[in-house]
Order: C-alpha cells, then sequence, then structure tokens
C-alpha cells in the first residue's frame, strides 16, 4: 500500500486495503467472513443514533402504541390543568410542553426554542412560572397547572395581564405573547405593586425576537396599577 493509500483508507474515503475485498473497482465481498469494518461499525452507529434521538424528539406525536407501563412507569396519569382534571397517556420522557400541546390541544402554550431559552413554553405551576419544555409531565402529576387558556374569567373575560397587553398594543408577532403573559401573571400574584425593574426582571426571561420588551412592561404596569384600583 503507497502512503496516499494508507492515508486514505485511515480517513474512510476509501476501503481499508486492496488486498482485502477490494479488486480496484468494485468490492469484492468474500462469501464466508461477515461485513465488519470499522467504515460498517461507524455507520451503524451513527444512524443508530440518529433513530434514537429522532425518536425521543417526536416520541410524543408520532410513536407507536407501547405498553401501559414503559420503562416502569405508569403511563396513564391524571393531571390537573386549568382546574380540571385530565386523564392522559405520557410517555416516560415526555415533557409537559408536548403533552399540552399535543395530548391536551393546549397550543396556547407556544414551543419555540425547546431547550429553556426562550420563555415561549411558560406555564404556572402552582402559582410560579415555570418553563414547560424542561420538565417531564409524570413530574407534575399532584400540581396545578395553569396555561394561558386557564386564564379565562367565569364569564370569558380576558385576566387583566391579557387586558393591559392589548391596551398597550404590547404584542407585534404575538408568538412570545403567552410566555410573557404567564411570567407577568406570576409576578403580580407574588408582588401586586412591582417597580418598572420588577418587572422587567421577572420577565427577563422571556425573549420577544420582535423586540417589544418596552410594550409588554407597559402593559404589566397598567395591569398592577388597574389591578389595584379594581
Ligand atoms: S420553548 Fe421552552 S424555553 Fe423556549
Ligand atoms: S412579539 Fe414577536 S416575538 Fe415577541
Amino acid at each position: 500500500m503507497s502512503d496516499r493509500d494508507a492515508l486514505e483508507s485511515v480517513q474512510g474515503s476509501k476501503p481499508p486495503s486492496p488486498t482485502v475485498g477490494y479488486s480496484g473497482t468494485s468490492v469484492v465481498t468474500p462469501k464466508t467472513k461477515p461485513e465488519w469494518s470499522r467504515r460498517n461499525f461507524i455507520k451503524g452507529v451513527i444512524a443508530s443514533g440518529v433513530t434514537v434521538s429522532g425518536a425521543v424528539y417526536f416520541g410524543p406525536v408520532l410513536s407507536r402504541p407501547e405498553p401501559l407501563s414503559a420503562q416502569g412507569v405508569e403511563r396513564l396519569i391524571t393531571l390537573r390543568v386549568n382546574g380540571q382534571t385530565r386523564r392522559v397517556d405520557v410517555l416516560p420522557g415526555e415533557t409537559l410542553a408536548m403533552t399540552l400541546r399535543y395530548k391536551l390541544g393546549l397550543t396556547g402554550t407556544k414551543l419555540g426554542c425547546d431547550r429553556a431559552e426562550c420563555g415561549a413554553c411558560t406555564v404556572l405551576i402552582g402559582e410560579v412560572n415555570h418553563y414547560s419544555c424542561t420538565i417531564l409531565t409524570h413530574r407534575i402529576r399532584d400540581r396545578e397547572v395553569t396555561t394561558v387558556e386557564g386564564l379565562e374569567g367565569s364569564s370569558g373575560e380576558l385576566h387583566p395581564v391579557q387586558q393591559a397587553f392589548i391596551d398597550e398594543l404590547s404584542p407585534q408577532c404575538g408568538f412570545c405573547t403567552p410566555g410573557q403573559v404567564m411570567s407577568a401573571v406570576a409576578l403580580l400574584k407574588s408582588n401586586p405593586k412591582p417597580t418598572r425593574d420588577e418587572a422587567r426582571i421577572a420577565l427577563a426571561g422571556n425573549l420577544c425576537r420582535c423586540g417589544a420588551y418596552d410594550h409588554y412592561l407597559n402593559g404589566v404596569m397598567r395591569a398592577a396599577e388597574e389591578t389595584a384600583n379594581a
């Protein structure tokens, strides 16, 4: 083997050696030998890795039915969402955002980054805002979850934060709005009269690609004022 052939074989651009089943123009596969090679092994690892990661991501939506107790976790569970009791079949690694959107049809909860960076998926668990894309649904079985759909009043009226965001023309494209609303609601529950800086800090985990931050802050301050005067 020339030096060039040796280099190409370790880089994987050519079969390992012309003396092992390579005839110059076509690969000769010995019938009695299994087709193990470094290249096939690496191809197998890559292929299986892609399959597994894809299955994890799309699992809640696309996977076939599995036994109810897959991986030792009971899949059919009861959740408390927006004041209702919901029975839902949840995969062991399924996130709350996926359950809300694709199992319960609560698509007001948006998925932006799906990795705890943007805040589009913010919901309340109890009275605290959380990123639902990074919480496993199985971990919140006994907790009360509130999504943006759950803020509606008994007569169908908007939550004061929602109304204030409309009055202040806070959203532009609106994609981040449900998350901004939920963080603002959580803030006003714990601090009904925030300063503007406190509101800014409270909404810091909600990114807005339209850059409408000041408009959202105007909305939070208006909601606080109007709630205090109500
Ligand atoms: S989708 Fe959850 S933080 Fe971005
Ligand atoms: S209004 Fe468009 S991302 Fe915030």
